[in-house]
């Protein structure tokens, strides 16, 4: 069954919280496969935003960019508090297929419960196997305000 929660997040600071809040329950979650996170929402509505208020989180030093161009990016996670060792970061906006992202080794990254993947643009890659994740789906509404629901429970984008 999947439940959805919705949260109204006013500020980048908020942003922060929430990020930190999802981590926890994502970090607390007992799995024997990759921890995931999709999230979903337009162009602008704070997706990236929410992998660089995650990482921060994670006392991650790097500059988290987005990876449109690159597809995937990886980042180490040595905070004593996490479950994860890697930080798997993502965009699938410029992939067609499910297969594009299997060609990139998606079986293999999945396997490893010390991957913390997070998706951005999921739809495009409809198909893909998904053990367990949680879906977040951003919308702005006006200024800094942004409309959060969360799903869990996943089995397929
Ligand atoms: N509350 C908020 N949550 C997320 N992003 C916000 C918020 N307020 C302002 N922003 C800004 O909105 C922009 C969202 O861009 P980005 O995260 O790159 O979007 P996406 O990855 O969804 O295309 C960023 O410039 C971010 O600083
Ligand atoms: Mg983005």
């Amino acid at each position: 069954m999947e439940k959805e929660k919705v949260t109204i997040i006013h500020s980048l600071d908020e942003l922060h919280l929430f990020s930190c809040m999802v981590f926890g329950e994502v970090n607390d979650t007992e799995r024997d496969s990759a921890g995931i996170i999709l999230l979903s929402g337009d162009l602008g509505a704070g997706k990236t935003a929410f992998v660089k208020e995650l990482a921060d989180c994670l006392h991650i030093k790097e500059e988290i960019t987005s990876p449109t161009f690159v597809i995937q990016k990886e980042y180490s996670v040595r905070d004593s508090t996490s479950s994860f060792k890697k930080l798997i970061h993502i965009d699938a906006y410029r992939l067609e297929r499910k297969e594009e992202l299997e060609y990139l080794g998606w079986d293999d990254l999945i396997c490893n419960p010390e991957n913390l993947i997070l998706i951005e643009w999921p739809e495009k890659v409809v198909g893909i196997e998904i053990p367990h994740a949680l879906h977040i789906y951003f919308e702005s509404t006006r200024g800094d305000e942004r409309r959060v629901s969360i799903l869990s429970n996943t089995q397929s984008v």
